[in-house]
């Protein structure tokens, strides 16, 4: 029999403890900087924070909140340099709760603050430089820019110009302004980022029941009821004012980080859903591949494969790449085989019978599409990244309790799933264009002793973890995980390693505990593995800005608890992991 222990993981670190505590830990021999907090400014000149005093204008010059993915781009573009580069970070919601003064909640937010909570929301990008054993951020960089849902951007691919994009901010369905719900995304092997829109549903209020878009609206869950003060306050919100105008929303943006002057991109090809993230892969005959989850309830899994091939010494022709391609959802099925069924006009179920005039309206109501094309309903897919040294595709399911014993899949096979799943993806002979893959459950995620899991027999009493949410992949192909519902399970959040093979595949570790009420995004690791970079998002979530669970990372009694980009490294100086 296999004993805790009696199999070692490849990954030397000493594990941390899974209780919930209002710190963060990492193991020994590590060490976690705080490089930016939320209303950070992020120039020397800007307004400092002030929680009792916060503004649009001020807000619009400083950290967001909730930071989630993170991109670590080298500088200068092209070089591997894992010592200077920009950072890349989305803001994808905010907390009122803990961000004013009464702890007010999200619908009921006066104008002066819905116009300071919606520019926390976006992206920002800053320039880093590692220094006298520490990162700074230089508050001088000409790089140094905030993406806001007012960012004026511009829709691209087969959707650009519908007729159903032309709203009172867009006569042209080209010109749009701004990303919002920005959860996680992906950098590209040319140097830009993309970002998923994801929970944009939450900005939108209204009756739209009039509208003839109601059915559309109503597949991508949208409600009369806001979660949000936005549509109070802006009828480009409201969606009996304005029922288009979400049609703008739900996209994959690219964003080049490298112009601070460039126009990000909706990439239109990469269908309309709750995206999650995007990450490419370069496929043996050097077209493009992205991966990208829909994250909500028995919604799908998508793969874009590019027309063209990645050029590396045409940057300015990778840039187009993902405009023109295909665009496939998965169907797994029970004999370990995982079919890609092409999402494109005219082909099976998606005619004009059923209500798609053109490739445009494929990618504006891409569920519908998938739901005609038999995709197999998932139990949330959130992140789906290639291991660069294997060449498997990894896809995080985070939970899905409304599953019933019925709706069981070979790929979500518990019922009420509150634990989550891993599922591991073959390439063909490597090709990723190709029709079908092979699939197998990597793992089954929950508590130590529920035997619907599938730990390896090894894995230590306080090991096992719940909800993956985002992962990455070091240099020696090993998986980090790091989860969102860990602590409806009596644990703290965090994040875990394990190696994908070998006697010790899926043999999981815990190597950080993250604050209370936080979730641990966008693990990110620099070329050499040197450094980690780790989001931690809604630190005292569920409690209040007077009596918050925790003041991580400033405990200080003045200021209230804030998200804020943290990087681990070794304090011998060895890679993370090692
Ligand atoms: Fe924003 Fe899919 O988590
Ligand atoms: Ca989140
Ligand atoms: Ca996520
Ligand atoms: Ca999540």
């Amino acid at each position: 029999e296999t004993k805790p222990g009696s199999v070692q993981s490849s990954l030397t670190f000493r594990e941390t403890g899974h209780e919930m505590t209002p710190t963060l830990e990492v193991p020994a021999g590590y060490k976690a900087q705080v490089l930016l907090k939320w209303g950070e400014p992020l120039a020397a000149a800007g307004p400092a924070f002030d929680p009792l005093q916060q503004s649009a204008e001020k807000q619009q010059q400083q950290f967001g909140y909730n930071n989630d993915f993170i991109g670590f781009l080298p500088l200068p573009l092209g070089s591997s340099n894992a010592k200077h580069g920009l950072l890349v970070v989305n803001h994808e919601y905010t907390v009122p709760q803990l961000m004013w003064p009464g702890s007010p909640d999200d619908v009921s937010l006066n104008k002066a603050q819905t116009d300071t909570d919606i520019v926390a929301h976006g992206l920002s990008v800053v320039e880093i430089e590692w220094r006298d054993g520490q990162w700074h951020q230089r508050k001088d960089s000409a790089y140094t820019r905030r993406i806001t849902p007012l960012t004026p951007m511009q829709i691209s691919g087969p959707a650009a110009g519908s007729s159903r994009l032309k709203t009172a901010i867009s006569q042209d369905g080209v010109h749009t302004l701004g990303t919002y719900g920005n959860c996680a995304g992906g950098v590209t092997p040319w140097g830009t980022v993309l970002t998923g829109e994801e929970n944009i549903d939450m900005m939108f209020g209204g009756d739209f029941s009039q509208s003839p878009e109601a059915a559309s609206l109503k597949r991508f869950g949208m409600s009369a009821t806001p979660q949000k003060s936005w549509s109070a306050h802006y009828p480009r919100w409201d969606m009996s004012a304005q029922p288009n105008e979400s049609f703008h929303m739900g996209w994959i943006v690219e964003i080049d980080p490298y112009d601070p002057r460039s126009v990000p991109k909706k990439r239109t090809a990469l269908g309309r859903f709750k995206h999650e993230g995007a990450n490419v892969y370069i496929n043996s005959d050097g077209r493009v591949v992205a991966y990208m989850g829909d994250d909500q309830k028995f919604e799908y899994l998508y793969k874009f494969v590019s027309a063209k091939t990645y050029q590396a010494d045409n940057r300015a022709a990778n840039l187009q790449l993902l405009d023109e391609g295909t665009l496939y959802c998965a169907r797994f099925a029970a004999d370990g085989t995982v079919a890609w069924l092409p999402l494109v006009f005219g082909c099976g179920p998606l005619t004009v019978a059923n209500g798609f005039r053109s490739q445009a309206d494929v990618v504006i109501d891409v569920r519908k599409a998938a739901d005609l094309l038999g995709a197999t309903p998932m139990d949330r897919p959130e992140d789906v990244e290639v291991n660069p040294v294997n060449g498997a595709v990894y896809v995080m399911l985070t939970k899905n309790a409304d599953r019933t014993a019925a709706q069981r899949s070979p790929a979500n096979p518990r019922a009420q799933n509150k634990a989550g799943q891993i599922v591991e993806m073959t390439a063909p002979k490597g090709d990723h264009s190709a029709p079908v893959f092979a699939w197998d459950m990597f793992l089954l995620a929950g508590r130590r002793d529920d035997p619907s899991t599938s730990y390896h027999p090894a894995t230590g009493k306080n090991s096992w973890l719940a909800c993956p949410d985002n992962c990455a992949f070091d240099r020696k192909g090993r998986i980090w995980i790091t989860s969102d519902g860990a602590e409806d399970f009596g644990i703290a959040e965090g994040i875990w390693a394990a190696d994908v093979s070998g006697a010790s595949r899926a043999l999981m570790k815990r190597f950080l505990r993250a604050p209370l009420g936080s979730e641990i995004c966008g693990p990110f690791f620099t070329p050499d593995d040197q450094y980690l970079f780790c989001s931690v998002q809604h630190p005292a979530d569920g409690s209040s800005f007077e009596q918050p669970s925790t003041r991580w990372p400033d405990f200080d009694a003045k200021l209230p608890p804030r998200p804020a980009v943290i990087v681990i490294s070794r304090t011998d100086g060895q890679s993370v992991g090692t």
